[in-house]
């Protein structure tokens, strides 16, 4: 059984059976690696305790959020609507913290004080919302966290980086003190502080942060006992990518949060909140190479997947990489960017969605512009599978673009059977909702 790579436990066979089942495109998840990455988080280490939310915006599927709780994780939702998914997966409001830029209202507000007495975590990210949530939490004795902006960040793109000018999410240092005086005069009571500084950053930003967060808790925090480092810790989907070494991250908040300790006498609880890093490598597309184009001798060769930006959107909006691997029609693996092999291939091809959109294009830089990539030539009808596919991607698809139905998922199970966990989405679903 050929692996598509030396992490997965994906076969070449077991992406044609998924595409001969349910037809392409198609994700597949890998339950194993998955169950794998829940483990080295848990194990990260932590002075005195920890707790893993897993951020469920990556991928918000059911049959993933089950296994993901069942393996002891913790959850983080950034809308409502997540909050209430979650539960209808059978997630209790308690296991729950809502970071959100939503200020809920009307029927919304309602919904969302019944689960707040349930134990839903209000992580307030702004003063209105404070105002609008602060008196509910005091009159029932419900602390809450606090996101503060801490101004500095660190994202794999301008836009993943969520803790500078250029993004509003949480309460900025300088509206700290005012927000703080507004929750005294209250009796609202923060017991937990939270800082996000953005996704796939540089893991020595996210180091850098432990220090400047523990000073704002000793400064302003006197209640807290929660710290939240927020998510961000990098995965590599590429070859010459490097993960976040989790071991050393954790090994260093420890050490701070015990000098923390020896400081001021308080014991703080470690929560983290991962997304890409639990997982963006369990997922890959499947795709089938539908058509080849070139553009001249000053131009590119093209290869035309039947899905593209509407199945991962990471490409165009952020000029992020992921792994392609060419798998035959009879289920043999062809290429794979982890296979050094790959470098005498003579195929340098610009790999493309099949959407009217210039930018629907699987190897975009930074820039937006297109840089050709090394795979096995593939014949038309030959499987492409798009690694790193399992974060941001189907929770974020441009969905119904050109009309193009939301695709369907399977699960590689533990004991290697392909399960379909979401079926596809037909066109008479996709036009369900129109009037007249
Ligand atoms: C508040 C918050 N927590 C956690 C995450 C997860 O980030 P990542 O997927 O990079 O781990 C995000 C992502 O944007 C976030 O906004």
């Amino acid at each position: 059984m050929e692996r598509l790579n030396g992490f997965c436990t994906l076969s070449a066979s077991d992406i044609l059976e998924a595409a001969e089942r349910v037809g392409t495109p198609v994700y597949v998840y890998d339950e194993a690696l998955l169950a794998q990455k829940c483990a080295a988080l848990q194990r990260m280490p932590s002075a005195y305790g920890l707790t893993v939310r897993y951020a469920m915006k990556a991928n918000s599927s059911r049959a993933l959020l089950r296994m993901i709780h069942d393996r002891g994780l913790y959850f983080d939702a950034s809308s409502l609507n997540e909050v209430r998914r979650a539960r209808l997966a059978g997630v209790p409001s308690a296991d729950l913290m809502l970071t959100t830029q939503e200020v809920p209202q009307g029927a919304d507000r309602a919904d969302l004080e019944a689960m707040m007495l349930q134990g839903l975590r209000y992580n307030v990210c702004s003063l209105r919302q404070l105002r609008e949530v602060g008196d509910f939490a005091a009159a029932n004795g419900i602390p809450l966290a606090m996101r503060i902006h801490p101004g500095v960040g660190s994202g794999e793109s301008a836009t993943r980086n969520t803790g500078d000018k250029y993004s509003c999410f949480g309460v900025h240092l300088t509206d700290l003190e005012q927000a703080l005086q507004y929750a005294g005069d209250r009796g609202i009571v923060f017991d937990c502080a939270h800082v996000h500084i953005g996704s796939g950053g540089d893991p020595e930003a996210w180091r850098q942060n432990i220090d400047r967060q523990l000073g704002f808790v000793e400064r302003y925090f006197p209640q807290v006992a929660t710290v939240n480092f927020g998510g961000g810790l990098r995965e590599a989907r590429m070859p010459d990518e490097q993960p976040a070494d989790i071991e050393a991250l954790g090994a260093y908040a420890k050490q701070r949060i015990e000098a923390f300790f020896a400081r001021t006498g308080r014991r703080l609880h470690m929560e983290i909140e991962p997304g890409t890093y639990v997982v963006a490598n369990a997922g890959y597309a499947v795709t089938r190479v539908i058509d080849k184009k070139q553009t001249g001798p000053e131009g590119f060769r093209f290869i035309l997947l039947d899905g593209g930006m509407e199945v991962n959107a990471r490409p165009l909006l952020y000029g992020s990489r992921h792994p392609f691997y060419v798998v035959s029609k009879d289920g043999r693996l062809l290429s794979s960017e982890f296979s050094p092999a790959l470098a005498q291939s003579p195929c340098e091809a610009v790999v493309i969605g099949r959407c009217c959109e210039s930018g629907d294009s699987q190897s975009l830089d930074a820039a937006g512009l297109n840089v050709p990539r090394r795979i096995a030539e593939p014949d038309i009808g030959d499987l492409l599978v798009i690694g790193g596919a399992g974060a941001y991607c189907s929770s974020m698809t441009p969905m119904n673009y050109n009309s193009h139905v939301q695709i369907p998922e399977l699960l590689l199970t533990r004991d290697g059977a392909l399960k379909v966990i979401r079926v596809r989405q037909t066109l008479e679903q996709m036009l369900q909702n129109e009037r007249c």
